[in-house]
C-alpha cells in the first residue's frame, strides 16, 4: 500500500514539493507511461484541494489523419472530452503554444471546452520532451481563481520530472 498524503497545514509550495517527491518515488524505475500517469493523476487528486478534474491529455495521431491532436489520458474526475485539436480550448492552447495556461475564469477564456459544467478555473501545463510537447497536465477547479503562480511552478516541475517517464 502507498500512503502519500500532504502534510496538515502545508502551504502551496510545500504541497507541491511533497507532491513532486511522491511522484518521483512512484514513477522512478517504472517504464510504463500509462501506469505512471495513472498514479500521478491519483496523487494530484490526493494532494491538491478543491479540484474537480485532474489528469493528462497525450499528444497522439489525429483520428481523422493528418497531424496530431490531444487524446484523453489517465485522470480523476468526471468523464471528459476525448480528443482536443491543437489550438482549441485551454488544453489545445497550452499544447500549441507550449506554454502554461493559468485561467482564473474559464468562462472568460475564448473557446474553453466545458467537460464538466462545475469547472470555474483551470491550470494546464505542457509536458515537453526535448522541446516537443508530448502531453499536457490539466487541473480544473470548481472555485474561481483556484490556481496561483506557485501551482503553475509546481506543476511545471512535475511535468519536467515526468517527461522521460510517460
Ligand atoms: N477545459 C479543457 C478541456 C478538458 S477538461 O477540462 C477535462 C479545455 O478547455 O481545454
Amino acid at each position: 500500500m502507498y500512503d502519500f498524503k500532504p502534510a496538515a497545514g502545508a502551504d502551496p509550495a510545500e504541497i507541491h514539493r511533497d507532491l513532486c517527491a511522491a511522484a518521483d518515488a512512484l514513477t522512478a524505475g517504472e517504464p510504463d507511461g500509462v501506469a505512471n500517469m495513472a498514479n500521478v493523476a491519483a496523487l494530484l487528486w490526493e494532494f491538491l484541494p478543491d479540484l474537480n478534474w485532474a489528469g493528462f491529455y497525450r499528444v497522439a495521431p489525429a483520428k481523422g489523419g493528418g497531424g496530431q491532436e490531444l487524446v484523453l489520458g489517465p485522470f480523476v474526475g468526471r468523464p471528459a472530452c476525448i480528443r482536443i485539436p491543437f489550438g482549441k480550448g485551454v488544453c489545445g492552447t497550452a499544447a500549441e503554444s507550449r506554454a502554461t495556461q493559468l485561467v482564473a475564469d474559464v468562462h472568460a477564456f475564448p473557446g474553453h471546452i466545458a467537460c464538466d459544467a462545475a469547472s470555474r478555473s483551470e491550470l494546464v501545463v505542457p509536458v515537453l520532451r526535448d522541446g516537443t510537447v508530448i502531453a499536457v497536465i490539466d487541473l480544473d477547479s470548481p472555485s474561481p481563481a483556484r490556481f496561483g503562480t506557485e501551482d503553475a511552478r509546481g506543476i511545471e516541475a512535475l511535468a519536467a520530472l515526468l517527461a522521460p517517464r510517460i
